[in-house]
């Protein structure tokens, strides 16, 4: 069974937004993409963000990682309002958005250098990840030599090589293979329970939210408002068992029909 949450506040969200809104302006006119978007994220919850195709998630990310400033309503990392981006951040977009002139070992080892940060260690960072990631004998290449599933392995790398504690991820596994894929979200738990990250992450696939998740949001169409807060109770960690658990299909059909209902 699912759990419907119950809107207790955490006493220490890492994130909140409350009665958000964005609205983008144009020369065509205004495009409302969020609206009366209140959530709060706890620290070391993994929640996921399930909604149809343009209907403001990317957006919300673009929020909590400084990249654009709401409309209107509240929005706070650490109990601090939202102005610029921040160094405890990782950010994996929706396009892998590599430096084409740069080296697959340059473009992970970017935020270091931005950041300041001590570039030894970086760069064992940045090397142990490009290993995790199945990299290891490509970080001379240049982006175009790479496929498109391998390019966004990189920018996978790139959020994770500063080691922030919030990471907010834009359908990152979107562009991999199935095998790939599921190899990705096992290692992304592993990252997560071990350094017990906070984790905001997009996806389209119901089984990789739920997998994933201590928690997972649905959306409405555009504008973008919560329509469903669901806790996922599937013990932790998560593996191949839990696939073929009856419990987690249970869920995913849950949410499924949610999504059919939505559509009607
Ligand atoms: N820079 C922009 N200027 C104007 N409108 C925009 C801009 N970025 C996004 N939009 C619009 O805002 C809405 C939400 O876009 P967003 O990228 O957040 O959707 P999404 O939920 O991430 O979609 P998808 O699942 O396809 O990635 C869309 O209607 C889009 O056209
Ligand atoms: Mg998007």
């Amino acid at each position: 069974m699912m759990h419907e949450r119950i809107s207790t506040i955490p006493s220490n969200p890492i994130f909140r937004a409350d009665d958000l809104e964005v609205t983008y302006r144009s020369s065509r006119g205004p495009t409302k993409a969020l609206e009366h978007f209140s959530t709060t994220l706890a620290k070391g919850e993994f929640l996921s963000i399930l909604g149809p195709s343009g209907c403001g998630k990317s957006t919300l990310l673009k929020v909590a990682a400084g990249l654009l400033l709401p409309s209107s309503g509240v929005v706070e990392l650490d109990g601090h309002p939202i102005t610029g981006p921040r160094r405890d951040v990782g950010i994996v977009f929706q396009q892998a958005t590599l430096l084409p002139w740069r080296t697959v070992l340059d473009n992970v080892m970017l935020p270091i250098r931005t950041l300041g940060m001590d570039a030894k260690a970086g760069l064992i960072r940045a090397r142990s990840l490009l290993h995790l990631m199945g990299l290891e004998n490509f970080e001379r290449h240049y982006p175009h030599e790479l496929s498109g599933g391998m390019q966004q392995r990189v920018g996978i790398a790139r959020g994770l090589v500063h080691d922030p504690s919030l990471l907010l991820m834009d359908e990152p596994f979107a562009a991999l293979d199935a095998m790939t894929r599921e190899h990705m979200m096992v290692e992304l738990q592993r990252i997560w329970m071990e350094a017990r990250k906070s984790v905001i992450f997009i996806t389209h696939s119901i089984p990789e939210a739920v997998f994933l998740s201590t928690r997972v949001l649905v959306l409405s169409p555009r504008p973008a408002r919560i329509i469903k807060d669901v806790a996922i109770d599937l013990p932790l960690p998560r593996t191949q068992e839990t696939l073929a658990s009856p419990h987690f299909g249970e869920i995913c059909g849950e949410l499924r029909a949610m999504f059919s209902h939505d559509r009607k």
